[in-house]
């Protein structure tokens, strides 16, 4: 089975809503004739994504949350419920990425939060990935490997994996070519042949061609490249 290609842009913390109009920008660039093979996706700030829908919500462009809350509703101060995000637009939603387990989520948090997105017909893109202390000590592996384990619920159907080491995030320091592969065949083993495993940490137009062309990576998970729509495109355009 061909999985089909996504490529998905974090936004991290950048945009307002004068950015509304990037899946435009995109559609402009790279119409949506041309890339039927494959998925686009943007991660907003939440905050954009309501106002991204109404706007844009005619282009092909997924949009996508960046997390979402473990409980469905309460007393949860400046928090957002995965029914909340699929209620303003959002198609998918980042969870696990490597900047919020910095800030104390676990894999035990991320699975639960996996379970409130699918419970909220979301996709969830789930991260994973190795410290550069775990990497040159030969744990990657395992690391990655217990994540995953500690990460998806029991029976988890459709959802994206990102793998993102972490020394590779925002850096300019890509993964080679060789050790991505390895990775990707890695995962691949622990996932099955349905799920689409992204590759993210520094992609950008020059290197995406290597990346995107080994066997078992589906898509990027792209962070500074993906807020200009001209090098993201660029980027879509190699998958
Ligand atoms: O989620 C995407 C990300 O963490 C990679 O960021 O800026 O290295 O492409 P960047």
């Amino acid at each position: 089975m061909t999985l089909k290609p996504l490529i998905a842009a974090n936004w991290k913390m950048h945009g307002d809503m004068s950015w509304c109009d990037k899946p435009y920008d995109f559609a402009d660039i790279y119409p949506p004739t041309e890339r039927e093979h494959l998925d686009v996706l943007i991660c907003p700030p939440a905050v954009l994504i309501f106002p991204m829908m109404e706007k844009c919500g005619g282009t092909d462009i997924w949009l996508g949350a960046q997390t979402c809350h473990k409980e469905k509703k309460g007393a949860h101060t400046g928090e957002m419920s995965a029914e909340m995000l699929a209620s303003a637009g959002a198609d998918y939603v980042i969870l696990g990425h490597s900047e919020r387990r910095a800030m104390g989520e676990s894999s035990a948090d991320i699975r639960v939060r996996v379970e409130r997105a699918k419970e909220a017909d979301l996709i969830p893109i789930i991260c994973v990935g190795e410290s550069l202390k775990e990497r040159e000590s030969g744990d990657a592996e395992a690391v990655v490997g217990t994540q995953l384990k500690a990460s998806l619920p029991e029976g988890l159907t459709d959802y994206v994996i990102a793998y993102e080491p972490i020394w590779a995030i925002g850096t300019g320091m890509t993964a080679t070519p060789d050790d991505v592969d390895a990775m990707h065949r890695f995962i691949r083993g622990e996932v099955g042949p349905n799920v689409r495993i992204l590759y993210g940490g520094s992609v950008k137009p020059a290197n995406a061609k290597a990346l995107l062309s080994i066997p078992d990576v589906n898509g990027a998970l792209i962070g500074g490249a993906g807020l200009e729509m001209e090098s993201l495109a660029e980027i879509a355009r190699l998958a």
